[in-house]
């Protein structure tokens, strides 16, 4: 970068800063996701669902890091065997249950973590609300749009409040494009180009579970594509009216050239290129191997069984309350992994091509190119934060569990109407390839759809 793009840079990146930090002060979202008002004492926990997630970024990961902040109280599993080990990989003493109903009469808990299989958190989270506490849900936050509204009428009745746990929105090359779409540097916002690719790693690793199947996972449109759709919402701030979609699963599941029932009992282990070992990784192993004796369940899964019932390849139109018309993709058999996203504004464009896996050498930085109309093409460097996600993670559970009361300039906590916008888009999406016809999001909840996303 040459001394004059590097000063417009320095010059560009105090203006947005200042425009943000503003907006601190007129922002009302995270007042009201501050789930602890006791400053001082410990945020008595309990868990619902001891899988990889409930484990890892929602377990040990906590206790290392904000044992003097939070203390687990109660675990809890469908899987007895799981959720034991799941003590004992945490590292905490506190009772295990098989039953969320008694685990919550039992510990009385000021927060449940819902970190179960998509199609049951309307379960765990309606149970929690119900018991008169807030709750902490992983994403997706349901798989239909009943649920959805159960959630909502819920959550009203109760008085209690619902994060959704966006990590993704935490990364510091997506809040950065969030500062340069607010700040107003491309203009008008007027479409997007939204293109992700899974690899034949990661995206296989969908097929090998329960996400292969609709009713557990609302097939990857509302499992995998919720994150995307939170992310255009947040960015766009604005509320999706309407969403037409095309897909097809023409690769994975019934498509493939031969199958077994998992990768360990396979016939076909030598000539596979999805062969998989779930047994080389110690705790993967203990975590399901070692546990499938209680549930049947099989970390892997062959990813040609007959019985998957998702879609592999997915195109979805979105139109929004501001106009912005939005082109979207998923493709989950790349030979890569990563994401391809245009902003086309009035006065320019803002583009960003986010590799996450080889053959390229991924870089610990990634680029924002901002081009104005008629104007200059500049590069944005942005650093990776630390942890997973792009360091994601860690900066969600910081807001969460060190700091509750921190501001959110960046409006990155969300709640239920944000769970609920995400996850819809991704329903519509479902029910419009189901029924070949568009789907009107002010159809599925009540929801008043509205200019900004705050719903204001
Ligand atoms: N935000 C992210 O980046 C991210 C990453 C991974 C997973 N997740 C989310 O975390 C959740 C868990 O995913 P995972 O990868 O850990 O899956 P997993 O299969 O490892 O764990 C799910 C656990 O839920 C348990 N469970 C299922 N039904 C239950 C029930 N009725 N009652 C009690 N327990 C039940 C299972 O036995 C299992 O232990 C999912 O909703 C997923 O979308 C989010």
């Amino acid at each position: 970068m040459n001394s004059e793009s590097s000063n417009s840079r320095r010059d560009f990146l105090a203006k947005t800063g200042s425009l943000i930090a503003g907006s601190i002060f007129i922002h009302p979202v995270s007042e009201a996701l501050n789930l602890w008002n006791k400053p001082g004492e410990k945020m008595k926990l309990a868990l619902v669902g001891t899988g990889i997630r409930g484990t890892t970024m929602f377990g040990r990961d906590v206790m290392r890091v904000y044992k003097d902040q939070v203390e687990f109280v109660g675990l809890c599993d469908i899987n007895e065997g799981r959720v034991k080990y799941a003590k004992t990989f945490i590292g905490v003493d506190c009772p295990t249950y098989t039953d969320c109903d008694q685990m919550l009469k039992e510990v009385r808990p000021d927060v449940l973590i819902v970190t179960t299989m998509d199609s049951t958190h309307n379960q765990f989270i309606i149970k929690g609300l119900e018991a008169g506490i807030n709750v902490i849900t992983e994403k997706p936050m349901t798989t239909d749009e009943v649920k959805c509204q159960n959630i909502l009428d819920a959550e009203r009745k109760s008085g209690k409040k619902v994060i959704v746990t966006f990590n993704y929105r935490y990364s510091p090359h997506r809040q950065k494009i969030y500062e340069i779409l607010r700040a107003g540097e491309i203009g008008t916002i007027t479409s997007v180009d939204f293109h992700w690719y899974l690899n034949t790693s990661h995206g296989a690793d969908y097929f090998r579970r329960w996400h292969g199947y609709r009713d557990k996972s609302g097939t990857l449109l509302v499992h995998k594509s919720t994150h995307h759709f939170d992310l255009l919402n947040w960015w766009l701030d604005s509320d999706p009216v309407e969403v037409f979609a095309f897909g097809e699963l023409e690769f994975y599941g019934k498509n493939g050239p031969y199958r077994g029932e998992t990768c360990r009992s396979c016939t076909h282990k030598n000539e596979c290129d999805f062969y998989w070992d779930v047994t080389k990784n110690e705790h993967l192993k203990n975590l399901y191997v070692e546990n499938e004796q209680y549930d049947g369940y099989h970390r892997d899964g062959c990813v040609f069984r007959e019985d998957i019932n998702i879609y592999d390849k997915m195109a979805v139109q979105i139109k929004y309350k501001n106009k912005v018309q939005v082109s979207y993709s998923l493709t989950t058999y790349s030979p890569y992994e990563g994401y391809r996203i245009a902003f086309n504004g009035t006065k320019g464009r803002v583009e960003a091509w986010v590799k996450e896996s080889q053959p390229w050498k991924v870089e610990p930085q990634d680029e924002i190119r901002l081009t104005k109309n008629f104007g200059e093409s500049e590069i944005i460097v942005v650093p990776h934060g630390g942890g997973g996600h792009g360091g994601g993670d860690t900066r969600l559970k910081d807001k969460i569990f060190k700091d509750p009361s921190m501001a959110d300039p960046w409006r990155q906590a969300a709640g239920t109407r944000d769970g609920a916008m995400s996850c819809l888009i991704g329903i519509a999406a479902r029910n419009s390839i189901e029924t070949g016809k568009p789907i009107k999001i002010k159809d599925l909840t009540d929801i008043p759809l509205a200019e900004s996303g705050r719903g204001i």
